[in-house]
């Protein structure tokens, strides 16, 4: 999918594994593990195919490896405030190592990510890094905010998924956008693409999380549930469901039992949850494909199509 881009990306992965070096062992055994587990590299890759007609291709190594430290920082910290065990099909750096060196691994990370780009950016380039921290930071505090309530709505889904996930990915859009030189309008069209298809790729994250295996996704699931996250398709049995009593019962309690959460589960399977969290994917996807500006080259704008398609069909 990402086969426009394949130099720039093994350029990448050999500058992220040099940047995230520390002289401190215990730092580097974290940034080793955090290297080898991989990841999709989904944000740096949109960042260089939008920026694919930059000619100087040096130039855009220091953005692509701050965007992925990022995202590696907030998957780090995410870990320790939803005690996961598993990420990237490997144990996570809060259950290797503790919470208390996860965190300040998370906060390295971040540092790592703007010493990268202190010399090779202009102010508003920074702004837009800084901004989507800010939008992750208030995602996740939403989140928290509305957990074990069954009364949640869609807006407040839509506005929590906005700022945790898809602002980082219309961001990675749109520095690519800046770095080719595009206009302020091509740059927004970019822009826009990004934040509809993150708001896609976090629904069918939510989604996966109650119909995928821990095996396939190489992370846990059921876990939105029991830890009383309240996402598209439990909104959605929540108000058609025949049995949405009882499941608002088991959201709304702070402890639940194995059984609850499988129950949970199958009331949110039976009620065509999956299928309206699906078509609201698709919605998405539909208006990603339609906003991309014209400057784009025909192979970007079939590459950009393509990602939005995989998004849509994603099983991991
Ligand atoms: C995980 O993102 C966090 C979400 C926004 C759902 P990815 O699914 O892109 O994670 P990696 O980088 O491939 O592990
Ligand atoms: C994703 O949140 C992490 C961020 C966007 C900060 P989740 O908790 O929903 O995602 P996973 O399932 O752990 O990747
Ligand atoms: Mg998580
Ligand atoms: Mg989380």
């Amino acid at each position: 999918m990402f086969h426009i881009v394949k130099n720039e990306l093994a350029t990448f992965e050999e500058e992220l594994y040099s940047v995230i070096y520390s002289p401190i062992s215990l730092l580097e055994d974290v940034g080793d593990h955090l290297q080898q587990a991989g990841g999709k590299r989904l944000r740096p890759a949109l960042y260089l195919i939008c920026a694919k007609s930059c000619t100087n291709k040096a130039a855009l190594m220091p953005m692509a490896t701050a965007i992925e430290m990022l995202h590696m920082a907030t998957l780090v910290h995410d870990d320790v405030i939803d005690n996961a065990a598993t990420r990237r099909g490997i144990s996570t750096a809060n259950i290797r190592w503790g919470n208390h060196v996860a965190v300040l691994a998370g906060d390295y990370l971040f540092a790592k990510a703007f010493s990268s780009i202190a010399n090779h950016v202009n102010c508003s380039m920074l702004q837009v890094l800084t901004d989507v921290i800010g939008s992750l930071c208030e995602g996740e505090i939403e989140q928290f905010k509305y957990c074990f309530n069954p009364a949640v709505t869609e807006e407040q889904y839509l506005r929590r998924i906005a700022k945790k996930t898809a602002d980082l990915i219309a961001a990675s859009c749109e520095l690519g956008g800046i770095s080719a030189g595009f206009k302020d309008e091509e740059v927004a069209a970019l822009k826009r693409y990004g934040y509809c298809i993150g708001l896609a790729f976090q629904i069918t994250d939510d989604l996966l999380d109650i119909t995928a295996s821990a095996v396939q996704v190489g992370k846990p699931v059921g876990n939105d549930l029991g830890q009383g996250i309240v996402t598209m398709p439990a909104i959605y049995a929540l108000q058609n469901s025949a049995h949405k009593a009882e499941l608002a019962e088991i959201i709304d309690k702070p402890e639940i039992s194995a059984e609850e959460i499988q129950r949970g589960l199958a009331i949110i399977n039976e009620c065509g949850a999956v299928e309206y969290s699906c078509r609201q994917v698709e919605r998405y996807l539909e208006e990603a494909k339609s906003v991309l500006p014209a400057c784009l080259s025909p192979e970007v704008k079939e590459t950009l199509i393509n990602i939005a398609e995989y998004i849509g069909r994603r099983d991991y």
